[in-house]
């Protein structure tokens, strides 16, 4: 939606009367970024839902953040603007499979960890969450007698694996936005820009990654491209992270990393919220995500154990 000054203003009254905050991925739209309380990665928008005196938490994400945001902080109302923003890395890692996968392999012992990007129901069968931001830090803090069972993404895991030194069993899962860059697209680009700095994020493949001049979460792009020397950069990541850069670190040039077939990366789940969306969720106090209190409270353990790791 164009954001008229209107809907704007209107946004922001809701959001007064409703007494609620907006918490915005990095990789949301311009508009919904500049509306926003808070704009962040999986980590931080973590963090800012547990900590949150508002009544309800606007969130513009996809559903496994906004779910992530309900189990830290159950007495309050979360909305998400459209219901259906979903993660592939979410699909890719059915609550029921792993339980089965689990179940069939019980005499490994398996420590699990996942990433933040599935369900409440896998966060309940694992023994830690972490994020992009953290995973190697969470892997290094696994206990050492047991073998690790990282779920959903294999490409964020054989990175951590790289890493760390430490071998785990990976869930066959991907991000159907990062695995669409190339190891052709994106030498194309560096040979066009040859003093850019390539920044990727450990959801690319392995072909893509040894390309790049550093991979991390969206957030320590943000750093890293504040603290470098190079003046343009190739932003190996979801299209949304270049508005969050230009106006994080001004002066400096971001190009969007090219997929095998599109100039530029957009996930189809990130880009369904809209401001007129917004507007409405604030409005009607709905769509709101719930799950039941068994599965909720089991979720919560994994990530408040990631929160105080990660500190
Ligand atoms: P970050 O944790 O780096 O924000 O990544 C989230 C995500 O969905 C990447 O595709
Ligand atoms: Fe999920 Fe990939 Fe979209 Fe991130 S970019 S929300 S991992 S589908």
């Amino acid at each position: 939606a164009v954001a008229t000054p209107t809907l704007v203003s209107e946004i922001l009254r809701l959001k007064k009367e409703r007494n609620a905050v907006i918490l915005a991925h990095n990789y949301q739209s311009k508009e919904i970024q500049e509306i926003a309380d808070f704009v962040g990665d999986s980590l931080g928008l973590a963090y800012h839902a547990k900590e949150t005196d508002a009544d309800v938490i606007a969130f513009c994400g996809v559903h496994f953040m906004a779910e992530t945001a309900k189990i830290v902080n159950p007495t309050k109302t979360v909305i998400l603007p459209d219901a259906d923003a979903g993660c592939s890395l979410e699909q890719s890692c059915p609550g029921p499979q792993l339980e089965a996968f689990l179940k069939a392999n019980a005499e490994k012992n398996y420590y699990v960890i996942a990433y933040i990007n599935c369900s409440a129901h896998v966060k309940a069968l694992s023994d830690c969450i972490c994020t992009s931001g953290n995973a190697v830090k969470i892997v290094n803090a696994a206990p050492q007698d047991r073998p690790i069972l990282f779920v959903p993404d294999q490409n964020l895991g054989s990175w951590v694996m790289e890493q760390t030194g430490r071998k785990m069993d990976l869930w066959k899962g991907a991000c159907y936005v990062h695995v669409e860059f190339t190891r052709d697209s994106i030498q194309a680009i560096k040979d066009e820009y040859p003093d850019a700095a390539v920044v990727a994020h450990p959801e690319c493949t392995y072909a893509v990654r040894v390309l790049a001049d550093v991979v991390c979460s969206t957030e320590k792009m943000v750093h890293y491209c504040q603290a470098s020397e190079a003046s343009t950069f190739i932003i190996v990541t979801e299209s949304g992270m270049l508005h969050r850069l230009e106006r994080e670190v001004p002066g400096k040039r971001f190009i969007p990393g090219p997929t095998g077939h599109c100039a530029c990366a957009d996930c189809r789940y990130m880009k369904m919220n809209t401001l007129q969306k917004l507007h409405d969720s604030l409005r009607d106090l709905t769509p709101q995500v719930n799950m039941p209190e068994d599965i909720r409270a089991r979720a919560e353990k994994p990530i408040l154990r990631m929160l105080e790791l990660s500190r």
